[in-house]
């Protein structure tokens, strides 16, 4: 047992870190440590010896110049609310947390942006819009654990990007860390600025593997006056596109919102939240939203849109909400979708993006795919159908069948394997489905080209 008690000083990374004088937040308490062993997919590989949690950009460099001189692999970690295991630890690893590296503002109201740390949450981000009349436009269920760094790093979706874009549409400047510690300060925030290639991007979905993002400057948008939603029972799936065309040759760019409730996760999250909004037994269910200003829109723009969509049979019920209260609750039934397919237990996830075109096509045949491979496999469905990205989720024994026939599926229609979650480690062994060899020579050579040594998140994206 002595052995097993031995002071964690006897790495020799901790001391140099130490040494430092800086304030790295180091964690090795044991106890301490096992919140950093996984994300939001709970699996886990390892618990780590070794937190780094720097109090700032000076800290994250020092670090990895540290650990790059001693030859030790980091994993980086944000919220840890990830889907694909990006910041799962693997054996070995040291984590980088950019947890303490929280500062939020100031608003910039001129430019509409607004300076924020790594490790800054969505809800911190929004709640300093607000205060400026402004909004960020990216919104997801997880927005009080989520940060932004692990955001960036992402490039995460969520339930607004058919008005906003994903991440990378928000992300004016960024502020990141080379594995070697060599600070890159790209934070001017210029909406035009061709003095070359544009490195921010670099840094925006590729899941750490090529820099630690650490400071952004993010663009804002004016704040709605009016924000109303409504719940739309379909026939199909066909039914809902019809619909979404229908609504946005109506509402152009006022539609917000475009989401997809399967009969299975609708009736799932309606237990867990409130009486249904609508009766079950509709083939799919629709939770649609507006965005705009009071002063010039037609207050019934939308509503007369809906009765329109209804008389022309492109739905056959639709609840609008009347009241903030109303909208809150819909929002609150679409994120029961995620509680109630977590309660479910240990359920495989998907994060497929489909060309509209081949949506249809692709349900139909999933369906079969999934008898074929796994007849008594359970399907739950929801996701952003406006953008094409369904959160694929199935309950099965036959895990490794199951996933590489969807995925492959979705790849053979020119989907994707991962719309807005990440590779991380649990999506690498597809991603030769959807990228080329030629693309991940690129990716390849980028990696070694900014991480020579493969230390930053090794394993991830390219696995
Ligand atoms: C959602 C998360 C799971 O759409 O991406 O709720
Ligand atoms: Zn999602």
């Amino acid at each position: 047992m002595a052995e097993a008690l031995a002071p964690a000083t006897s790495d020799p990374l901790q001391t140099a870190l130490a040494a430092t004088g800086l304030d790295l937040g180091l964690v090795t308490d044991p106890d301490q440590l096992a919140r950093f062993t996984t994300d939001a997919t709970r699996r886990v590989a390892a618990t780590p010896s070794l937190v780094i949690r720097p109090a700032d950009t000076a800290g994250v460099s020092a670090a990895l110049r540290l650990c790059q001189e001693a030859g030790r692999r980091v994993v980086l970690q944000g919220g840890l609310t990830g889907l694909s295991g990006g910041a799962r630890v693997q054996p070995g690893e040291v984590v980088l947390s950019l947890e303490r590296m929280t500062a939020i503002g100031p608003v910039d109201d001129l430019a509409a942006q607004i300076e924020v740390g790594a490790g800054a949450t969505l809800q911190q981000v929004q709640e300093a819009a607000a205060a400026s009349g402004l909004i960020f436009g990216v919104d997801l269920g997880a927005r009080g654990s989520a940060t932004i760094g692990g955001m960036i790093a992402t490039n995460a979706g969520g339930i607004r990007v058919l008005r906003y874009g994903m991440m990378r549409a928000q992300v004016a400047g960024i502020e990141a860390v080379l594995a070697d510690g060599t600070v890159i300060t790209a934070m001017k925030g210029l909406e035009k600025d061709n003095a070359g290639p544009d490195l921010r991007q670099l840094f925006i979905g590729s899941e750490g593997t090529l820099g630690v993002v650490t400071r952004a400057l993010l663009r804002l948008h004016p704040a709605p006056t009016v924000e109303t939603n409504a719940l739309c029972a379909v026939d199909s799936v066909e039914a809902a596109q019809a619909l979404l065309r229908h609504l946005r040759a109506r509402l152009g760019p006022l539609l917000s919102a475009y989401e997809g409730i399967w009969p299975e996760v609708y009736e799932g999250a309606c237990a867990l939240t409130c009486n249904p909004p609508l009766p079950t037994g509709a083939g799919l269910y629709v939770l649609t939203e507006i965005q705009g200003m009071r002063e010039i829109l037609q207050e019934d723009a939308f509503e007369a849109a809906l009765i329109e969509a209804y008389e022309a049979g492109l739905c056959r019920d639709v609840v609008v909400s009347q009241s903030a209260r109303d909208h809150d609750r819909l929002w609150a039934l679409r994120e029961a979708c995620v509680d109630f397919t977590f309660s479910l237990g240990n359920l495989l996830p998907h994060d497929l993006s489909l060309p509209a075109r081949a949506l249809p096509a692709f349900l139909a045949e999933a369906r079969t795919r999934l008898a074929e491979v796994d007849p008594q496999a359970g399907v739950y469905i929801y996701g952003h159908l406006g953008d094409g990205n369904l959160h694929y989720i199935v309950k099965t024994e036959a895990r490794t069948e199951v996933s590489a026939a969807l995925n492959g599926l979705a790849a053979r229609l020119g989907g994707s394997i991962t719309a807005e979650h990440g590779v991380g480690q649990d999506k690498a062994p597809y991603l030769s489905m959807v990228r080329s060899e030629q693309e991940r020579l690129v990716m390849t050579r980028l990696k070694a080209a900014m991480d020579p040594a493969e230390l930053l998140n090794a394993g991830r994206v390219l696995g």
